[in-house]
C-alpha cells in the first residue's frame, strides 16, 4: 500500500527537522499588462502560492512576488488605440490584479511593475555590466520600416501574402494556414499592420548579447544540465545547443547572439549612451523579478544588496512552457554575465485548457472567466483543491473538466474531509460542553498513522507533487471516515454507559480532522483559517501536527465550513449564450412624446456615470450591437452591449467618454452579461430619422463621475 511505501521515506525526510529556516525569494512570471488575467495565469500563481505557503509552514522564509510586464511595441500600440499614454494604459490593467490576486487567495508579497523606476535602474545597470564584460556588441541590422508611422515594424505588425501557400494577410514570423516559417522579409506584397502603408527596409544599428561566446555557452550548458531543470526540460534545452532555427526557417549551429535592442519610438527603458535605443522587452522582464523584490524589501527597511548577498538565498521562477528559452538561457546568462545571483531553479508547468478546450489564447479570453467564477460565489478553493489534485512537478498539460471539477470537490472535500468535523464535532458541543476528552489506544494508533504519513505528504508539497500529496491526504481522510463508521457516534450517543466512548471517539476525530486540516492548509488557507476559528487555536504551521489539543480543551461551535458545488452554478459558468435581444438605445424626445414626470427622488434612483470606452469591438455574430469595455472608476471595467454598431467604428469610440447608467441590473444576452447601458440620443422615428449619437461629456469630466 502507498501509506506503508511512505511510512519507511520518513526516516529520510529532512523536512522537519530543526534546521535553520532556508530564505527562498519565488516568482511567477509576469503578465502582459495588455489585458485581464485569464485562468491559465491564475493556476499559475495558485501553483505558486501553495508552494510558498508549504515552504512558509516548514518555517522557511520566503519572499514572494510578482510585477506587470509593461514594456514592448504590442503595449505601445494598444495605448495608442485607447487614446492613453501607455503609462496610464498599464497602470489602468494594474488595477484590476487585486480582485483576482484576493479572490483566490493568492498572496503575493508585492505586485510591481516593469516601468517602475527601480527597474529602469536595474536593467540599466545589469547591461553596463554586461558590457564591461565585453559581452555587448553592436551590428548593423535590416528590417521594415513603416514610413508612415515612422517606426520600426515588429514582425508581428508586419502582413502580407504567404510565400509558401499563397494565404493572404498572414503575420511576417509564420503562416497560420499552412504553418510556415519565414523572416518578414519574404512575404509577398508585405504592409504595415498599423497604418496599412507598404514597408521600406532600412538599416539600423542593434545591440547583442553574444550568447556565442564560448563563455556563455560553456556556462548554460553546465547551468542547463547539471540536475537543477526538470529532466524533461533540461532534454528540451539540451538540443538548442546543438542546433537553432533561424527567422527564416532555415537551421544554424549552437546559440546565436540575442538582438536585445529596439529602435524609438519604443515604450521601454533607454539603453545608457545610445539615444533613441531601447532595451527588448525581454531583456527587461525578467530584471522585473529583482525590481519587485527590490521594491518590497526598501518598503520594508531592508537592504536589497544584503539580501541578495547571501550566499544561502535560494531564487525560484514559476514559468510556463512557452518561455523556456528566456528563462534557461537569456536570464541565467544576463545574471551570472553581470556578476549576479543564478536561479537556482525555473520550475515549469504545461498549459490549461477548458473542457477540452483549445489552449488559451492571450488575446481571445477563455472559456472559464475567473472573475465570473468569483461572481457565481463559487468558492475559489475549490478550484484550489481541483487545480492542485490535477498537478505534478512536471512540465504538462492538464484540462480542466468541469464534470470531473464538481465530482472532486464535491467527494473529496465535503464528502471525506468537511464531515469529519460534522460527524463529531456537534456531540462534543452538545454532551461535553466543547471539551475534548481522553483518547483511547485504537484511536491512538489512527492518530499515530496519520502523524507518521505526513511527513511524507508535506514532502510531497514541497516537490510540487500536488496531485500525489492529495491523494495521499484523502486516503488518509479515507482512514478516518471507517473508523467513524466503526464506531458510529450517533449509536453510541443512544446508549447507556457509552458517554466516555462517544467522548473517546469524537475527540479522535476532531484531532484527526485538526491533522487533515494542517496538511490542506497550503491549499485550503481560507478554509485552515475556519477551522482553527473553530477549533480556538492560533494559526497552525507544519509543527502544530506534533501539538495535539490537550484534554480540556475547549473547541467552539461548529458552523457548515464548505458547500458542496451546484451544477447550476457550473451552468451559469459555462453558459451558451442566451438567445439574441439588443440591448435598446436610451432615446431621448425628438419627435416623441414626453414620459409622464417624475419626482427628484425617481430621478436620483438613477446612477448615471462618466464613463471611458477603454476598448470597443464588434460583436461576431451581430449587425447592431458594439461591445464596449468600460472604466466607470471602480477599479475593474464592465462589459455594456450598445446598439450604436450602425452609427459608429469601434475603433472611433476607444478612449472617448460617454455617459451610462452605472445601476441597471445586469442582463444576460445572447453574446454575454451586458452591466448597464450607454446613453445615446436618436430621434423618436428612426426609419424616417436614423441616426443615433452617444453622449459625451465636456473635457475636464473623468471616468467614475456622477452626472445629475
Ligand atoms: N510577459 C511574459 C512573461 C515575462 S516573465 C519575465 C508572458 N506573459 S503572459 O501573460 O503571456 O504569460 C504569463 C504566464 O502565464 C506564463 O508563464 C505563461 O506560460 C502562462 N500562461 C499563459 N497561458 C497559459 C495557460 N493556458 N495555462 C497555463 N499557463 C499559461 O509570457
Ligand atoms: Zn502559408
Amino acid at each position: 500500500m502507498a501509506g506503508s511505501a511512505l511510512h519507511s521515506a520518513l526516516t529520510c525526510t529532512p523536512l522537519l527537522t530543526t534546521m535553520p529556516a532556508r530564505q527562498i525569494f519565488v516568482t511567477t512570471a509576469l503578465p502582459y499588462a495588455n489585458g485581464n488575467f485569464h485562468i491559465g495565469h491564475i493556476m499559475e500563481y495558485i501553483q505558486a502560492d501553495i508552494w510558498v505557503r508549504t515552504h512558509r509552514m516548514l518555517g522557511n522564509e520566503v519572499n514572494f512576488v510578482g510585477a506587470d510586464d509593461t514594456h514592448g511595441a504590442p503595449i505601445m500600440i494598444a495605448a495608442e488605440k485607447a487614446g492613453k499614454t501607455p503609462q496610464q494604459f498599464v497602470a489602468d490593467i494594474a488595477a484590476g490584479r487585486k480582485q483576482y490576486l484576493d479572490g483566490f487567495h493568492i498572496e503575493f508579497d508585492n505586485w510591481h511593475s516593469t516601468d517602475a523606476p527601480e527597474n529602469h535602474q536595474l536593467a540599466q545597470q545589469i547591461y553596463l555590466d554586461l558590457k564591461a564584460n565585453g559581452l555587448i556588441e553592436t551590428r548593423t541590422i535590416e528590417q521594415f520600416f513603416d514610413p508612415e508611422k515612422a517606426m520600426f515594424l515588429p514582425d508581428r505588425f508586419i502582413k502580407g501574402e504567404c510565400p509558401k501557400c499563397h494565404a493572404k494577410d498572414q503575420y511576417g514570423d509564420n503562416c497560420e494556414v499552412c504553418g510556415a516559417v519565414y523572416a518578414p522579409t519574404d512575404l509577398i506584397e508585405p504592409y504595415s499592420a498599423l497604418s496599412g502603408a507598404k514597408p521600406v527596409l532600412k538599416s539600423s544599428e542593434h545591440f547583442f548579447f553574444k550568447l556565442s561566446d564560448p563563455r556563455c555557452v560553456a556556462f548554460l550548458e553546465d547551468w542547463t544540465q547539471n540536475g537543477r531543470l526538470q529532466p524533461e526540460v533540461a532534454n528540451k534545452v539540451r538540443e538548442w545547443f546543438t542546433v537553432r532555427t533561424n527567422p527564416d526557417g532555415t537551421t544554424s549551429e549552437g546559440l546565436g547572439d540575442w538582438d536585445i535592442s529596439r529602435d524609438a519610438p519604443y515604450f521601454g527603458i533607454e539603453i545608457p549612451d545610445a539615444p533613441g535605443k531601447y532595451f527588448y522587452v525581454w531583456l527587461d522582464a525578467p530584471i522585473g523579478y529583482l525590481a519587485s523584490l527590490k521594491n518590497l524589501l526598501d518598503k520594508r527597511g531592508q537592504n536589497y544588496d544584503d539580501y541578495m548577498a547571501n550566499p544561502a538565498l535560494e531564487q525560484y521562477h514559476f514559468i510556463g512552457k512557452d518561455i523556456v528559452t528566456f528563462h534557461t538561457l537569456f536570464w541565467p546568462a544576463t545574471l551570472h554575465f553581470s556578476g549576479r545571483k543564478v536561479p537556482d531553479s525555473v520550475f515549469v508547468h504545461g498549459f490549461l485548457t477548458v473542457n477540452n478546450g483549445e489552449k488559451m489564447s492571450k488575446s481571445r479570453g477563455t472559456g472559464l472567466d475567473p472573475l465570473k467564477y468569483l461572481a457565481l460565489g463559487m468558492n475559489p478553493e475549490w478550484l484550489r483543491y481541483y487545480l492542485a489534485a490535477k498537478l505534478s512537478s512536471r512540465n504538462e498539460d492538464i484540462d480542466f473538466n468541469a464534470d470531473d471539477f464538481m465530482a472532486r470537490a464535491n467527494s473529496d472535500l465535503v464528502g471525506k474531509f468537511v464531515n469529519i468535523a460534522s460527524r463529531a464535532a456537534g456531540f462534543i458541543a452538545k454532551r461535553f460542553g466543547g471539551a475534548l476528552g481522553e483518547v483511547s489506544a485504537d484511536g491512538d494508533a489512527l492518530l499515530e498513522h496519520l502523524r507518521s504519513v505526513a511527513p511524507a505528504i508535506i514532502e510531497l508539497l514541497a516537490e510540487r507533487e500536488y496531485g500525489k500529496a492529495l491523494r495521499e491526504t484523502m486516503l488518509l481522510a479515507d482512514r478516518v471516515n471507517e473508523y467513524v463508521d466503526q464506531n458510529k457516534p450517533w449509536e453510541l450517543a443512544k446508549k447507556e454507559g457509552m458517554e466516555a466512548r462517544l467522548h473517546d471517539v469524537c475527540t479522535t476525530c476532531i484531532e484527526a480532522f485538526r491533522v487533515l486540516t494542517i496538511l490542506l492548509k497550503p491549499v485550503l488557507p481560507a478554509l485552515a483559517a475556519q477551522v482553527e476559528a473553530f477549533l480556538k487555536v492560533a494559526p497552525m504551521n507544519f509543527a502544530s501536527l506534533q501539538q495535539p489539543l490537550g484534554q480540556g480543551h475547549v473547541i467552539g461551535q461548529y458552523q457548515h465550513l464548505m458547500q458542496r458545488v451546484d451544477i447550476k452554478q457550473l451552468e451559469a459558468l459555462f453558459e451558451p449564450p442566451a438567445q439574441a435581444e439588443p440591448e435598446p438605445v436610451a432615446t431621448v424626445p425628438g419627435g416623441e412624446e414626453l414620459a409622464p414626470t417624475i419626482s427628484i427622488d425617481d430621478f436620483a434612483k438613477i446612477d448615471l456615470r462618466i464613463a471611458q470606452i477603454v476598448n470597443c469591438e464588434a460583436v461576431e455574430g451581430s449587425t447592431k450591437l458594439l461591445r464596449l469595455t468600460l472604466d466607470v472608476g471602480e477599479g475593474r471595467t464592465r462589459n455594456v452591449f450598445s446598439g450604436i454598431a450602425s452609427a459608429y467604428k469601434p475603433e472611433d469610440l476607444i478612449g472617448k467618454l460617454t455617459v451610462m447608467v452605472a445601476n441597471l441590473a445586469p442582463r444576460k444576452m445572447k453574446f454575454g452579461v451586458s452591466e448597464g447601458m450607454v446613453l445615446a440620443a436618436s430621434h423618436g422615428d428612426e426609419k424616417a430619422n436614423p441616426g443615433i449619437y452617444v453622449l459625451s461629456p465636456w473635457p475636464g469630466a473623468t471616468p467614475g463621475m456622477r452626472v445629475g
